[in-house]
């Protein structure tokens, strides 16, 4: 088999075997096959598409070129969530401790944030003494034990992802949906759970710009993970403005241990408990998503998933007085206020532009290995469909520097003002 051969015959339109997708893989992989090769084999697909099977085999290939989790030492059904990378998303902090509560199993790999999107671990380590690092013998013994942990990767998960994304990142090959989808996939599979929610996010602020586009992404990654014999739920959730009010990494934590306590932003907690839900059918503690949402509810207002919260972050390390005493979280050293220019209705608020306005104050990396600051970020005082008048708070900015004037232009940008109310809805579609 020759590596050319293989471009060529995607180049051309035809469908790759499993044999041929496993050779450059592993080629790929292991050095044999260069970068310049990989680069058009990508580049090849970015323009001829995958079928449902070939991405499948893709899918697995780039699974098998790393170590997969063996959860099987782990009582009941794993359960597991991924986010295609939003803006104020910290359902993880409220989804893995609702369910935990229940006993349902949640087991559970993050990552750190890049550009204008934030990562679960950047907010988990705002808790201070929150140790991200575990073995694999300790992650399981602690999801045994409390139900839940929430680590950053143990072993070396489908290092052929990572070797691959480094080369589309920089080819214009990133925007695909079967290699977005092999890739994201391959490591959820490397992580080991037997249930998966996927949430898709559509808009301004999300790789996917449309329903369209979206939708074939989601029901590609739902069939790829039911060929893997996986149960499988994506949610197609609108990214048109920043999910909840908070975006920075302990404000978030914040704004989750509101949300467990009752109090947290609307469009956060119908999310929250959609998510939950789907995870709590997998594991077949309900029959409907409604029966699922009440027992999820209880919850939250008995207080059993916050105090597995709490659970959690004592577990690895952290001090979980922080979890019912917020106000110990360390504060910016300024807040600015960034008000409306005109009367209105929120429009749009473009989550790119805050998630961006987020990481020049300070709370997002803008290449791997920068540091973050924790207590900075911005709190959404208005969110789409809310009236508003010139001069009221549009948005607050926690900074650490004094001279914000760059920042708080792009947030006011950000906000699109209508003079009519909009049609706005969170959840789109659920594809199974
Ligand atoms: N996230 C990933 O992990 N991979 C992609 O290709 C795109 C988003």
């Amino acid at each position: 088999m020759r590596a050319v051969d293989i471009i060529i015959k995607k180049r051309d339109g035809f469908e790759l075997t499993k044999e041929e997708i496993q050779f450059f893989i592993e080629g790929f992989t292991n050095g044999t096959i260069d970068n310049y090769q990989a680069s058009a084999l990508t580049m090849a697909i970015y323009f001829q598409g995958m079928t449902d099977q070939e991405a499948t085999y893709l899918t697995e290939s780039i699974l098998h070129s790393g170590d997969i989790l063996d959860l099987s030492a782990i009582k009941g059904i794993k359960v597991d969530k991924h986010s295609t990378g939003g803006v104020g998303d910290k359902t993880s902090l409220v989804v893995g401790p609702l369910v935990g509560s229940l006993g349902i199993k949640f087991a559970k790999m993050s990552g750190r944030g890049l550009g204008h999107t934030g990562g679960t671990l950047d907010k988990l380590e705002a808790i201070p003494g929150y140790d991200i690092n575990m073995s694999e013998d300790n992650f399981i013994k602690q999801v045994n034990e409390i139900g839940i942990a929430l680590v950053g990767q143990t072993g070396e998960l489908a290092p052929a992802d990572k070797k691959l994304y480094a080369l589309r990142d920089v080819t214009g090959t990133v925007e695909s949906i079967p290699l977005i989808a092999s890739s994201i996939m391959s490591k959820k599979l490397a992580s080991g759970a037997d249930a998966i929610c996927l949430d898709v996010k559509v808009g301004s602020g999300a790789f996917m710009k449309n329903e369209a586009s979206a939708t074939k992404l989601a029901t590609l990654m739902v069939n790829i993970g039911k060929n893997c014999g996986k149960d499988m739920t994506a949610i197609l959730t609108n990214m048109d403005e920043p999910l909840g009010l908070a975006v920075g990494n302990s404000l978030e934590v914040i704004e989750a241990i509101e949300t467990l306590n009752g109090r947290g932003p609307k469009d956060f907690t119908e999310l929250c408990l959609e998510v939950a839900a789907h995870l709590v059918l997998a594991a077949k503690l309900a029959h409907t998503v409604e029966e699922a949402k009440v027992l999820l509810q209880k919850q939250i207002d008995n207080k059993e998933g916050l105090n597995t919260l709490a659970k959690l972050v004592k577990a690895q390390g952290g001090d979980s007085d922080y979890i019912y005493h917020p106000e110990r979280f360390k504060k910016a050293a300024y807040t600015f206020e960034v008000k409306a220019l005109e009367d209105g209705y929120v429009g749009h608020i473009d989550a790119l532009a805050i998630g961006n306005a987020a990481m020049m104050l300070g709370a997002g990396r803008k290449k791997i290995g920068d540091a973050v600051d924790h207590s900075v970020g911005i709190v959404l005082a208005k969110k789409v469909n809310d009236k508003i008048c010139k001069g009221d708070v549009l948005a607050v900015l926690h900074a650490n520097q004094s001279d914000v004037e760059e920042t708080s232009n792009l947030v006011r940008n950000a906000y699109q003002i209508s003079k009519t109310l909009v049609d706005s809805k969170l959840i789109l579609k659920i594809i199974k």
